[in-house]
């Protein structure tokens, strides 16, 4: 579903991304493993056309997307939970929501991924009509993830889901991630530092260090591996 193929990207002259291939089925869950300013915002912001590879391409659906302006990669199917929600905060719960459903127009469908999403997120219909700037960290997250679901993708990219929050709250969020992959047909890549959580539901992953790929493989391979148990799983 989809595909980098050496992919290299800069900012300005520094080189941050190098030689990046790396495949998403359609149906999987990955996980893409790194440490801070490893270039794991950067890989999304490139599969989403906000960074343009200078070298390399992006294939998504067996077309090359590199080369589309963002707004058209996101209305092709592909959703984003961005790393700090990137939330209205003066927009209530519902709004917030509806504009994870911009570019759908049948209002049955937006009806009926309204229903859904508030199945899974209870504590999102309690809030429906509070401002999303007063929300908790781990309602706020759930929002973001809620709003990326509105859109009904084909693929989900999550961006750190852990990140910021209290151990409970990082398991409420892991609950509902395995409960999209369980009950939907929607393909996930999930960006983490917290490597126990990803490699919890995963069926494979990726560990980029300092901009290229160092490691693939299975979850338990992953989670076998020397590198990944000292500086990944040890922290945590
Ligand atoms: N717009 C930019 N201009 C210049 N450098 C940038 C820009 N965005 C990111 N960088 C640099 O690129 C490197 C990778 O950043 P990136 O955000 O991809 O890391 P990350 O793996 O997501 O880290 P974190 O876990 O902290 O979110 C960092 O050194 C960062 O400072
Ligand atoms: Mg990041």
């Amino acid at each position: 579903m989809l595909e980098l193929r050496n992919v290299d990207t800069r900012y300005g002259q520094i080189p941050m991304l190098r030689q990046v291939s790396m495949k998403v089925e359609a149906g999987e869950a990955v996980c893409l493993l790194g440490a801070n300013g490893a270039g794991k915002t950067t890989l999304l912001k490139t599969i989403l056309g906000m960074v343009k590879p200078t070298a390399g391409e992006v294939i998504y659906n067996g077309q090359r997307i590199d080369h589309l302006p963002p707004h058209k990669i996101i209305a092709s199917g592909i959703a984003i939970v961005p790393e700090r929600e990137g939330l209205f905060p003066k927009l209530t719960v519902e709004d917030n929501l509806l504009f994870g459903a911009y570019y759908e127009k049948d209002k049955d469908i937006i009806k009926s991924r309204l229903e859904e999403a508030l199945t899974i997120f209870p504590r999102l219909k309690e809030r429906y009509h509070q401002k999303a700037g007063t929300l908790s960290g781990g309602e706020r997250k759930m929002l973001g993830i809620a709003r990326a679901l509105l859109s009904g993708p084909q693929l989900l990219l999550m961006d750190e889901p852990s990140l910021g929050l209290a151990p409970a709250t990082v398991i409420e969020v892991y609950d509902v991630i395995a409960r999209i992959k369980a009950e939907k047909n929607i393909t996930i890549l999930l960006i983490e530092q917290n490597a126990q959580k990803a490699l919890e539901v995963v069926e494979r992953g990726y560990v980029i260090q300092k901009g290229s790929i160092i490691l693939e493989g299975s979850t338990e391979e992953l989670q076998e591996n020397e590198i990944i148990k000292e500086s990944y799983l040890a922290v945590n």
